[in-house]
């Protein structure tokens, strides 16, 4: 079987969709599962940029690394090279379904649909400050922790033997 690639995507490409690279990757490796992972924005506002600074920093607390990262667009042969094209909110899965053409619509996902047993049904864009699910964090973590927990779901999904993926 051809080893599955997967194309996270938020707006700007430096905090919720770096994190999903950097996250589902060692997540995946821990559970066996050989992957092809990338990660862009919908926008091309921070092309070349390395990671936000506040998302590296929550990352590496868990130990995630986001080495050789470096801001993107979404790119149209993207559409046709990824088996899955996993949107962080609502306005991305639109906006990726604007860009993207009919034959490859099917790509198109969202990521806290992995989630099951979420109540929120998008990772929040943390950029500008907290979130009103954390009370004290600037939102960072929080994004971590539905990104981990939609990665398992997804995990699980393509590697349905993984049924136990190994702790920290
Ligand atoms: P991201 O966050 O989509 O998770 O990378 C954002 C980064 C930058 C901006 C918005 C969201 N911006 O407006 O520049």
């Amino acid at each position: 079987m051809n080893t599955p690639s997967i194309l996270f995507v938020c707006l700007g490409n430096i905090c919720r969709s770096p994190t999903a690279e950097a996250v589902f990757k060692t997540r995946a490796k821990r559970a066996g599962l050989d992957v092809e992972v990338d990660s862009a924005g919908t926008s091309g506002w921070h092309v070349g940029e390395t990671p936000d600074p506040r998302s590296i920093e929550a990352g590496k607390e868990r130990g995630y690394s986001f080495a050789g990262q470096n801001s993107r667009a979404v790119s149209k042969n993207d559409f046709v090279l990824f088996d899955k094209i996993i949107a962080m909110d609502h306005r991305n899965f639109e906006d990726l379904i604007e860009k993207c053409p009919d034959t490859y619509q099917h790509k198109i996902e969202l990521f806290l649909n992995y989630a099951p047993n979420s109540p929120e049904t998008e990772v929040p864009d943390p950029y500008y400050g907290p979130d009103p699910y954390s009370n004290k964090d600037n939102g960072f973590k929080h994004v971590l922790d539905l990104i981990e927990r939609a990665s398992d779901g997804l995990i699980k999904t393509l590697k349905p033997q993984a049924e136990h993926i190994a702790p920290k």
